[in-house]
């Protein structure tokens, strides 16, 4: 059996997720480290899995408890870092042990205990930027509310944006290009949970997408590809970690993959996917602006900004007129979902903002 690390990703691949494959039961004291561990081999083989995962099952809903209800911030990040790891299942070495876990009853039994308390806790948050249920079943009004919604900026969105676009140094843009590229290499996995059936319409809207991001079917031209070119030319190397130390990326990061992977949650997934589509091309605006503030060869090196911006205005449009529409004309009561999943989008950038603001001291 292979342990992720035998395999090093090749200079055209993207790096994955390092599971650390440790058979020692020493210093596993994090809800995090348990997983791993328990994930590291089969049960069969690993001496203290069953104590482990005994003390898993008994200290969860304690933390689950801090995190959700007393919102402490340290158990919040250990959450949703416990979730990321389990959600990298899914991305990872075909051949690891891992992959043996994928669909164990007691993976499932702590990843579906995770979900079900994060999203009551999450959903009543954004109940009041929800349209109506009426509104909500009406595809006009309900294309209307996405594009209302995605225009909409805090005080802090507009800081952040105006600090890459007036202020930021070099070094704090590489901290900004590094934090962004745990989902930029994630991103066409997104969309590929989200084409599994519903219509042909939907279908080749997303296709379009995967195209888009694939480079259309030539590899060196992948947004992945172009992203990695643009890390090289900036002396960075692929993270195989998120560099995040705040729980609030990891949950907007976990939205995707909490929606992509539970087919109950399909539609929450296309809302979530349409709403970045819609916002981006203003945010990409000020991040180019800022780089040509501080490069000469900027439209070289930062193609895959220059090249999101143009495809996401297209993208945003036709996923309400192809996607969202259609929807909601074929399933009334999906739009509702789709709105969840929109408004949910909007709440994980503010949170990513908060953390970009935090992390460079800025907007107090
Ligand atoms: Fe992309």
């Amino acid at each position: 059996m292979l342990s992720n690390q035998q395999i090093s990703p090749q200079s055209n691949q993207v790096a994955s997720f390092k599971f650390t494959q440790t058979q020692s039961s020493e210093n596993i004291h994090t809800l995090s480290q348990q997983i791993i561990y328990l994930l590291s081999n089969d049960h069969q083989i690993l001496p203290s899995s069953k104590l482990i995962l005994q003390t898993l099952y008994r200290e969860l809903p304690i933390i689950l408890h801090s995190a959700f209800t007393n919102e402490d911030r340290k158990a919040l990040l250990e959450v949703h870092k416990s979730l990321y790891t389990i959600y990298e299942i899914n991305f990872s070495n075909p051949l690891s042990p891992v992959c043996l876990h994928e669909h164990s009853p007691w993976l499932l039994t702590i990843r579906r205990q995770i979900e079900n308390v994060w999203l009551n806790y999450e959903i009543p948050r954004i109940q009041k930027q929800l349209p109506s249920e009426s509104e909500a079943k009406q595809p006009k009004l309900l294309r209307d509310w996405f594009m209302e919604q995605a225009r909409i900026e805090s005080d802090i969105d507009k800081c952040v944006l105006k600090f890459l676009k007036d202020q930021a140094s070099v070094e704090q843009f590489n901290t900004f290009i590094l934090s962004d590229a745990t989902l930029n290499y994630r991103f066409c996995d997104t969309l590929a949970l989200a084409l599994l059936h519903f219509s042909e319409t939907v279908k080749a809207e997303i296709v379009q997408n995967i195209w888009d991001e694939s480079g259309h079917g030539i590899a060196k031209e992948s947004h992945a590809s172009q992203f990695t070119r643009m890390l090289a030319s900036l002396g960075l190397e692929q993270p195989t970690s998120p560099i995040w130390e705040n729980w609030q990326p990891y949950a907007g990061h976990n939205f995707y993959f909490c929606f992509g992977l539970n087919r109950k949650h399909y539609f929450k997934a296309i809302g979530n996917l349409a709403m970045p589509e819609i916002f981006d091309p203003s945010r990409n605006s000020s991040i180019i602006a800022g780089l040509e503030r501080l490069y000469s060869d900027a439209r070289v090196r930062f193609e895959y900004f220059y090249n999101h911006i143009e495809a996401d205005e297209k993208h945003g449009l036709s996923w309400l007129d192809n996607v969202i529409t259609p929807i909601v004309e074929l399933q009334p009561e999906a739009g509702m979902e789709l709105a969840i999943g929109g408004a949910v989008r909007m709440e994980a950038m503010r949170r990513y903002n908060q953390y970009l603001a935090l992390r460079f001291g800025i907007c107090k």
